[in-house]
């Protein structure tokens, strides 16, 4: 058996997705696994170099992440020398979506494989200008896309491959739940800052429009007009050192988009939401044969035969029980973390030249849609989505 090692350097990896999602719930599990069997002659291991500003967060961090597997994680603040490092094959980046461009374009610059979280910018020329950078520089690259591996979203994938829908009609998703201002006692707010000022990258639109873009146009169809209102509910919130700020970025989208097949999707995304439906996004499919409710982990499913023949008359109770008229679809198989399944691809693409459809290119479409989003906002009309 050969174990080939696929040093990773990672920067930002102090913040939350960094740490929770991409080391410990990613890099670090895959370790642990005993790395990423390829066949009975070849295992890949990932081999972690944290990066980033604070010297005591990363030598925190390393600490705290150390698992018998691993033993304390190396770090550095140095990320120039880290590249030179010829033992380092990937670059990956969580730091804040205004930093990522220069990040990008170091790592491509000293030729290694590129992945980073999502947006890759805030407008679509830059995403495309990185998306160019990395692919002039001939490297491997990627972005986070990792909705698309969540239970619910392969069980509504399963269902359409079965012909379950018959003809799909419409797609309703509900996003978000209450963030707390901060302003309240005992209440600190659960999100960084920065997602609610729009000169630190940070905005509903921006932040949820890509991961919209790739839902939909792996799953449904592809997007081909967009109409948002985007609102800024909360305008005063209190930040991480307890000082007020003002919210100078949206907080909630209320969109729909038109697919080229004739599927209508409308999304609400708010952070000023209370949640009462079964998680914290869910999408109705409704289509000819069948409907679907599709959660993060669970779907629910009412074939057209099992449909109630409701009567409107407010003046009784329903006598109709509407969500005892859905069926779970079980759980058949044991479901790994999202965020793990995009990483393994990744680094087998990287090692093994396996194909990886989910590029800066691909992650670039994201920012079109939030880009037009936000135009279809100010000026409060219809606007079509070029193929990009
Ligand atoms: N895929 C998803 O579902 C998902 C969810 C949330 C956030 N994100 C994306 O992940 C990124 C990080 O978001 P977060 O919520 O973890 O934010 P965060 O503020 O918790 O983390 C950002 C990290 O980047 C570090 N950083 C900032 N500037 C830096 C610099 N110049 N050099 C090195 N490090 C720097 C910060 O210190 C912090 O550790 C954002 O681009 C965001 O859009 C993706």
């Amino acid at each position: 058996m050969t174990v080939r090692k696929i040093g990773i350097l990672m920067n930002g990896v102090t913040g939350r997705m960094g740490k929770n999602q991409h080391l410990v719930r990613s890099i670090i599990a895959i370790i642990a696994q005993g790395g990423i069997r390829v066949s009975d002659e070849l295992t890949l291991m990932p081999v972690p170099i944290l990066a980033g500003r604070s010297e005591a967060k990363l030598a925190a961090l390393s600490k705290e992440v150390s698992t018998a597997a691993t033993g304390p994680l190396p770090w550095t603040t140095d990320l120039a020398k880290a590249l030179a490092d010829p033992g380092v094959q990937v670059f990956f980046d969580a730091s804040g979506t205004l930093q990522r461009a220069a990040f990008v374009e170091q790592a491509a610059k000293a030729g290694k494989a590129v992945y980073c979280e999502k947006p890759t910018a805030v407008t679509t020329a830059e995403a495309l200008r990185l998306a160019e950078v990395c692919e002039r520089a001939g490297v491997k690259n990627g972005v986070v896309q990792d909705k698309l591996w969540l239970p619910g979203l392969r069980k509504f994938q399963m269902l359409k491959d079965q012909g379950f829908f018959g003809r799909i009609l419409s797609v309703r998703g509900e996003f978000g739940y209450w963030v707390f201002e901060g302003t309240g006692h005992d209440l600190p707010a659960q999100r960084p800052s920065w997602n609610y000022r729009a000169e630190d990258g940070g905005g509903m639109v921006i932040d949820m429009h890509c991961h919209w873009r790739y839902v939909i146009d792996n799953l449904f169809g592809n997007i081909v007009a967009v109409s948002t209102l985007a609102a800024t509910h909360v305008d005063e919130r209190v930040d991480e050192s307890g000082k007020r700020y003002r919210c100078t970025a949206d907080d909630s989208a209320y969109a729909t988009f038109q697919l080229d097949n004739g599927i209508v999707c409308s999304f609400n995304s708010s952070w000023c939401v209370r949640v009462r439906r079964d998680d914290l996004l869910t999408m109705q499919v409704d289509g000819t044969k069948g409907s679907a409710v599709v959660g993060l982990r669970k779907c629910w499913i009412q074939h057209a035969g099992a449909t109630p023949k409701p009567v409107w008359n407010p003046d009784i109770d329903n006598p109709i029980d509407f969500h005892a008229g859905w069926q779970e679809v079980p759980s058949n198989i044991a479901y790994d973390n999202a965020f793990k399944i995009q990483w393994e691809q990744f680094l087998r693409h990287v090692a093994l030249d396996e194909p990886f459809r989910w590029t800066l290119r691909e992650g670039a479409k994201g920012v079109q849609l939030a880009e037009l989003s936000l135009q279809s906002s100010r000026e409060r009309r219809w606007i079509d989505v070029p193929f990009l």
